[in-house]
């Protein structure tokens, strides 16, 4: 028996030094030392032994079985440091290379500036009123006093859909909804922005589509001079503490008395430039007290309240503001114009 053993052990180490993969080396530990392994089958003859041969030879086997252990736990060491190796060669990381990055949007400029001039307004107890850009002939003129012919309707070029349906051409008509929507309720305080369209011919300073943000204010006594020290507060939070604002009369059919506002010219200080064509001011908005017809219109008693309303272009708000020259730029979506305000 203590043969066989020895057989065994030598027949089972020269077997396992062989062994090139993990696969085969569980083989051979379940051939040599499983259940029904060699070395298992060999012990059962143990019961034939005497008393003093049993301790004998079972010493021979626990070292037989030892010095196999001892080499399948080397090779198994083996095969899981290679395993360890190649899996770490296969998932390597170069961690010095470059990383991809990230391609981040940006706020479109006419966006940032129409929410800067609301977030002005809101400070000053303004609340923002929207209305439809396909608008009625009703909201659009009429209700602002440019009744049917009236020559001042050729002011503003329209798109028009059939003879009472128009793509507005200014946000004024917001000014009726919103004091329709107050319900004779004082005092209104809103702010319209959104786009308005005119059949003008697209250039450096025009554009068939453009935006405006129309400003209205309703309450029992509402004066210009309410009106004028708005303004100065918007233009100066707007661009900087050293800008003043200049009324000229002007006309609109929905204001009496109306006027045209310029700021000192941001390009020049107000000394006279090329862009201020060397007056020193550079006209921004349009303004007036809110006519008493489009009060009424609007659901209020003129005798009772009085009102005034603004509308300026947010393109030319924001011309001025990062110093572009073609209104143009604002809607190619070229991404190196766009990118230039990612921070700013
Ligand atoms: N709606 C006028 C325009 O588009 C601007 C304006 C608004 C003028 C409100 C006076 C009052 O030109």
């Amino acid at each position: 028996m203590k043969d066989r053993l020895e057989a065994l052990r030598v027949e089972a180490l020269a077997q396992l030094q062989e062994v090139a993969d993990a696969g085969r080396l569980n083989d051979l530990r379940v051939h040599y030392l499983g259940k029904k392994g060699q070395l298992t089958e060999i012990l059962r003859g143990m019961g034939g032994l005497s008393a003093e041969e049993r301790p004998v030879i079972g010493q021979v086997a626990n070292d037989v079985r030892a010095a196999i252990e001892a080499v399948l736990a080397d090779k198994q060491a083996a095969f899981d440091r290679a395993e360890t190796a190649r899996r770490l060669a296969a998932e390597t990381i170069d961690v010095t290379l470059p990383g991809r990055s990230v391609a981040t949007g940006s706020i479109h400029p006419l966006t940032k500036v129409t929410q800067e001039i609301e977030d002005i307004f809101l400070g000053m107890g303004y609340t923002i009123a929207e209305g439809p850009e396909v608008e009625t002939d009703y909201f659009n003129f009429e209700a602002l006093n440019l009744p049917k012919d009236h020559p001042a309707r050729d002011m503003q070029d329209s798109f028009y859909i059939t003879d009472e349906i128009l793509l507005r051409t200014h946000t004024s008509p917001v000014q009726i909804r919103a004091m329709k929507n107050a319900d004779g309720a004082t005092p209104l305080k809103v702010i319209c922005p959104g786009r308005v369209y005119r059949r003008d011919d697209d250039d450096a300073t025009h554009s068939f589509m453009f935006h405006q943000i129309e400003g209205l204010v309703v309450g029992p006594d509402i004066r210009m001079s309410d009106l004028k020290g708005t303004l100065l507060q918007f233009v100066q939070a707007m661009y900087g503490p050293q800008v003043q604002i200049r009324l000229r009369p002007s006309f609109f059919p929905f204001t009496e008395p109306s006027a045209e506002v310029d700021v000192t010219c941001t390009q020049c200080g107000g000394q006279g430039c090329r862009m201020c064509k060397h007056s020193g001011w550079i006209e921004i908005l349009g303004c007036g007290m809110v006519h008493p017809k489009v009060l009424e219109h609007g659901g209020f008693d003129p005798e009772q309240v009085s009102g005034f309303a603004f509308g300026m272009g947010v393109e030319r708000i924001a011309l001025l503001k990062y110093d572009i020259d073609d209104i143009r730029h604002f809607y190619n979506n070229d991404l190196r114009f766009l990118g230039q305000f990612a921070r700013m």
